[in-house]
């Protein structure tokens, strides 16, 4: 059986993915520095005979060399995730997400592993017009930091086609939802969906531009999927992960909760401080690996819903920094100003 590594799998999508590996018989090892406080979202797992956790920080060789001896892959979850947060700490963000992201994909390089799984957004997209779908070929219009370290890590990894023992492989996420043992709140469904639930007034920018979601569990599944594929199905492919199902308005998203918050407040605006618009053409992964989400965002939205009404997350208010990417855990804080 595989053993993998996934490096940020203390993380909203990583403790998903280690639960749906040690499910299916995986050895799971995770090495994270827990950048905001989020220990808690592993503690499920320790104890579990196939899973292994490593205190460490993808920029030092030596806790990337202790935490993937013996592995056969690595999913690179790892760095500081979102614009928001990029914006905040450019100088923690250079380091991580450019810097250290291509040194670590240059580490693995030799090392003999099976396949490198580097995670990706479709932010890298940005803005296109309406009547446009971006596939995998579509021109990439980086708009934030965290956007352009992305197309600039995809291009250190695919610039090593032929050049690697490993095989390549790059995920262009959509946008997650779905509960996580570390929820986020900062993520368009889960943040309009708690809100509304709990009697704010939402106000929602430029209302009709477009994005994808997908639920966690169904990245889960499909970095599974790409785990045992055929080399040659997706070698050095980069893939738009998510399912056409899912591209949705804000507006769309905001009616599917009114349908289970009837009495919810709802509020639009205009020329918000985000542009991104952009809807994604599925079809590769769909066509290639026969994925496609079980899950649609109305089903997320019922899963939340019924999590806050079981009380789940009564401390969202009062604990805001524990639920989503807000600040940095002091030690990596330098450049907070
Ligand atoms: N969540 C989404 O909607 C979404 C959408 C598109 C792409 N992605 C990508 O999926 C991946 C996971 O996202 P997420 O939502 O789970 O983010 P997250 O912020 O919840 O998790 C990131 C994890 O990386 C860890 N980390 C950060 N810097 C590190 C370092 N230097 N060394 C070791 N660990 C470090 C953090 O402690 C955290 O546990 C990211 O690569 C992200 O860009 C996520």
């Amino acid at each position: 059986m595989k053993s993998i590594l996934i490096v940020g799998g203390a993380g909203y999508v990583g403790t998903v993915l280690t639960s749906h590996l040690l499910k299916q018989g995986y050895s799971v090892k995770v090495l994270d520095n827990f950048i905001y406080e989020n220990q808690f979202a592993v503690q499920p797992y320790i104890g579990d005979p196939n899973f292994t956790f490593f205190y460490g920080d993808l920029r030092n060789q030596k806790d990337l060399e202790e935490a993937s001896k013996g592995v056969t892959d690595v999913v690179l979850l790892a760095g500081l995730v979102g614009d928001p947060i990029t914006k905040k700490y450019p100088q923690a963000s250079e380091e991580i997400n450019d810097e250290g992201i291509t040194d670590c994909i240059h580490y693995f390089n030799g090392k003999g592993l099976d396949k490198l799984i580097f995670v990706s957004t479709c932010s890298n997209y940005g803005l296109i017009k309406d009547n446009e779908l971006a596939d995998e070929n579509f021109e990439l219009n980086p708009l934030s930091l965290y956007a352009k370290a992305k197309v600039g890590a995809e291009q250190t990894l695919l610039s090593l086609k032929g050049e690697s023992d490993f095989t390549g492989v790059v995920l262009r996420f959509a946008t997650a939802f779905g509960v996580s043992p570390r929820m986020r709140f900062d993520l368009s469904v889960s943040e309009f969906t708690k809100d509304i639930f709990q009697g704010e007034e939402l106000l929602v920018y430029d209302e009709h531009t477009w994005r994808p979601y997908c639920h966690v569990r169904d990245f889960a599944r499909l970095i599974e999927l790409v785990l045992e594929a055929d080399k040659d199905k997706v070698n050095f492919e980069v893939f738009n992960a998510g399912g056409d199902v899912n591209n949705f308005t804000k507006k769309m998203i905001v009616d599917e909760i009114l349908k289970f918050v009837p009495d919810g407040k709802v509020k639009y605006g205009q020329n918000g401080s985000d542009p991104r618009n952009y809807k994604v053409s599925f079809n590769k992964v769909k066509e290639r690996l026969g994925f496609e989400p079980s899950f649609t965002v109305s089903d997320g939205i019922k899963e939340l819903v019924d999590a806050l009404k079981a009380g789940f997350y009564s401390d969202a208010k009062s604990e805001k920094e524990k639920y989503g990417n807000y600040k940095l855990a002091l030690a990596e804080g330098k450049d907070d100003k």
